[in-house]
């Protein structure tokens, strides 16, 4: 029966059908027509028609099942606030309707789905998209997708994932911007503007969700879900910021995460969801939980029951649950008993319907299936294409081997060269892999199928029979080069998706020794979801370009690469690994008492060596220290000559600031980019202090023999860090800056802050 008598309807649906503003407000009581833009108005003049069960509904996250009768009815009797996973428009509509149009206060539904790196027109795996260190490309990214996946009905994403990630055996590491907090919080920036843009209540946006407050990626032993131990001042220094700067631009949710953070789940730490988040940011979005993550703070050994991990989780502050059943079912009973209180409730609730008015859901719920399914248009795929040109990472080019040069018969080999699934990377729900274009389909498209021997050798990454490698060597042998796609399946990474061996797995080592051995040039395309140890990978090549999992236009992309037609321009967002068990390991490390020098390899130690023989520094016997390629790291055709540092001046007061320049020139005779990025060091703290930190970055594109100087303002807030006592504070003293290609090179120029 449609009962539309309460404020959502008047302000939602009537008043789309019956525009003119003629309608009474709400219960009839009023009448005032309501003033759209009164957004907290609207929430509370709702909030006090609702009963305790439809608040509790709002907070209820299901997952779809289609328009199954008992879904209808829990819809109708308003206990759904969202769901999760419906993206046929016509069912989002009937069940939108449902709630609309026949539950009692007409509340809409919050449609979301994980739209991760690009809905149907997919786009490089987040940590892909970090290597282009384009901001204005990611956030073109993330326009596209939400432009796609609200044309079927998705108005909220489950991105960007902002975990900072320092271990590679972590399989989420593909789902971040990499290892460093200022550059994870540029690009989630991006891509919660591409989503979001100025005006979230048009039907083309979908609200993001910053993920996965907090502490995630630092999950002991880089396994998934397990314990976190960060000290507060860490985590207010490394993890937290990318959070913060997605919140200051208005990030429109949050999601907790399955971590918990010295002993305490994030879903009950009231610390975190209330005293930082809400106190010190004044954030007012929504935060819901993970996928059944407030019921695992039973097996976390928090609580004893789902009722109370109710109770801890909505009094610490998190609005909606995702699958635990755990508000829906105890809610009601912890507030008649005073343990949740109605305050806290109302609260919960307003967080809730305060992101569906902002998404203009109570004006305009329904998707428009006439202008539904924008996909893989022209444009989409162009953009697609050019994220993954500017993400692929040259990283070692011996002889000028690439660009390939014209006229030349190449052999194309490996288990990623026609890999129409696995290179599109993981969380690709919607994946139409027919659409993806693979290496073997841009290179003969580029080439012309007749100068391309095919080789493949291995059926899948993990492939480990070694039948076929000899037979694809001797047919490579026929080329004049071997370009040999290896790397991870896209399984390989992604949540629950971790390794210890961070090589290439399956027998691809023994066949790129095979193709070593035919003679010829052998050109190796990385294509992964994670920091590899690719040791093994540069002895055996002449050339190697890295690039995480590409998405649909990969193929288009790394030819273009090959080719020269495109000039690579990616740059590492995480160091390689010369080891796997080299883990964690950033560029952003404390120096320790005993930095590495004088490093003795194994095979160097002498028999009956003496226990100090080695030097007592901070290094590993087998791996030395340090990445294979840093940070930052990334080559191009064309060379960059980085003039000396000039600073405004060479003393800053704690509240103020100096810019720091360098001449760029491009030396080489091709156009090209380079990726400026300013490092600041603190020689002294109240803390230890990293090496070095990333404090900013600038890509520029310059013709052969262009100069262009970079400018970059260094303020003192900067340079701020938390105290043991977790405030914020600039110290004085010395400090060191680089602006460089990579978070290795470059000479130090000092300041002092005074
Ligand atoms: C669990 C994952 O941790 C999270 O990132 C994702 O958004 C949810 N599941 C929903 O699928």
């Amino acid at each position: 029966m449609n009962k539309k008598l309460f404020p959502a309807i008047a302000f939602g649906l009537l008043s789309l059908l019956a525009v003119g503003g003629a309608i009474s407000a709400c219960t009839g009581t009023s009448a005032e027509a309501p003033d759209k833009s009164d957004v907290e108005g609207r929430i509370e003049a709702l909030l006090s028609q609702m009963t305790l069960e439809e608040k509790i509904g709002q907070l209820n996250q299901l997952t779809g099942v289609g328009c199954q009768p008992a879904r209808i009815q829990e819809i109708r009797s308003g206990s759904v606030g969202s769901i999760l996973n419906e993206v046929d428009p016509d069912t989002v509509n009937a069940l939108q309707r449902e709630a609309v149009e026949n539950s009692r206060l007409g509340i809409p539904l919050l449609i979301a789905r994980d739209v991760i790196h690009g809905f149907k027109t997919i786009f490089p795996i987040p940590v892909g998209q970090a290597a282009t260190w384009n901001p204005a490309l990611v956030e073109e990214g993330a326009r596209i997708a939400a432009d796609e996946a609200s044309s079927v009905g998705v108005r909220w994403t489950f991105s960007p994932m902002v975990d900072v990630s320092r271990d590679a055996r972590w399989g989420r590491v593909a789902e971040s911007f990499g290892e460093d907090p200022y550059l994870s919080g540029v690009l989630g920036v991006a891509m919660v503007k591409g989503y979001q843009t100025d005006d979230l209540s048009q039907p083309n946006t979908m609200a993001a969700c910053v993920k996965h407050f907090v502490g995630y990626g630092a999950s002991e032993g880089g396994k998934d879900y397990n314990t976190t131990w960060i000290p507060e001042p860490h985590l207010r220094d490394v993890y937290l910021p990318p959070f913060k700067a997605c919140a200051d631009a208005g990030a429109a949710t949050f999601m907790c995460s399955f971590n918990d953070i010295n002993g305490m789940p994030t879903n009950a730490d009231k610390h975190l969801l209330r005293d930082i988040l809400r106190g010190e940011w004044g954030w007012d979005g929504l935060m819901c939980s993970d996928w059944s993550s407030i019921q695992q703070m039973v097996p976390q050994g928090y609580c004893r029951d789902l009722k109370e991990t109710a109770e801890k989780a909505a009094n610490a502050g998190v609005d909606m649950d995702m699958q635990s059943f755990a508000y829906i079912g105890h809610l009601k009973e912890l507030v008649e008993e005073g343990k949740v209180s109605e305050k806290t409730l109302d609260d919960l609730v307003r967080n809730v319907l305060r992101v569906k008015f902002r998404l203009g859901l109570f004006d305009n719920p329904y998707v428009d299936t006439a202008t539904a399914r924008r996909f893989f248009t022209a444009s989409n795929l162009d953009a697609s294409r050019r994220a993954a040109e500017e993400s692929a990472i040259l990283l070692k080019n011996e002889d000028g081997v690439l660009p390939l040069k014209p006229g030349i018969r190449i052999a194309l080999a490996g288990p990623m060269m026609d890999a129409r699934h696995d290179q599109n990377g993981t969380w690709v729900f919607d994946l139409e892999k027919d659409s993806t274009v693979t290496v073997l389909d841009a290179m003969k498209e580029m080439y012309g199928a007749g100068r391309i021997i095919e080789a493949q050798g291995l059926g899948f990454s993990r492939d480990k029979s070694s039948a076929a490698i000899a037979s694809a060597a001797a047919k490579a042998k026929g080329a004049d080069v071997i370009v040999y796609v290896c790397g991870e399946e896209a399984v390989l990474s992604g949540e629950a998706h971790c390794r210890t061996d961070l090589t290439l797995p399956g027998a691809q080592k023994e066949m790129l020794a095979r193709l070593k051995a035919t003679g010829k040039p052998v050109v190796t395309v990385v294509m992964t979801g994670r920091p590899m140890d690719i040791t093994d990978v540069v002895a055996n090549s002449d050339a190697v370009l890295y690039c995480f999992h590409p998405g649909t236009m990969g193929g288009p992309a790394i030819a273009n690469v090959l080719s020269g037609k495109v000039n690579p321009s990616g740059h590492l967002p995480v160091s390689l690994p010369k080891a796997s068990a080299q883990q964690p390991l950033y560029y952003s490390h404390k120096n320790t008492g005993r930095p590495a020098e004088g490093i003795t390899l194994i095979d160097d130690i002498p028999l009956e060596a003496g226990q100090t023989s080695t030097g007592c520094t901070s290094f590993y016997l087998d791996a030395g220290d340090g990445a294979l390629y840093p940070f930052g790291y990334g080559l191009s055709y064309t060379d960059f000559s980085y003039g000396p540092v000039v600073l405004s001046s060479d003393r800053m007061a704690t509240d103020g600031s100096i810019t720091a320049t360098c001449e760029i020139e491009n030396t080489g005779s091709v156009k090209g980019s380079t990726v400026a990025q300013l490092y600041v060091r603190d020689m002294v703290g109240s803390l230890c202090r990293p090496v070095k930190e990333l404090k900013g970055f600038d890509k520029i594109e310059l013709a052969p023999g262009e100069k262009r100087t970079v400018s970059f303002t260094v303020n003192a807030s900067d340079l701020a860090f938390h105290q043991a006592d977790n405030t914020l504070a600039v110290e004085p003293g010395d400090f060191k800056l680089w602006i460089a290609p990579d978070s290795e090179s470059g000479d130090a120029k000092d300041f002092i802050v005074e």
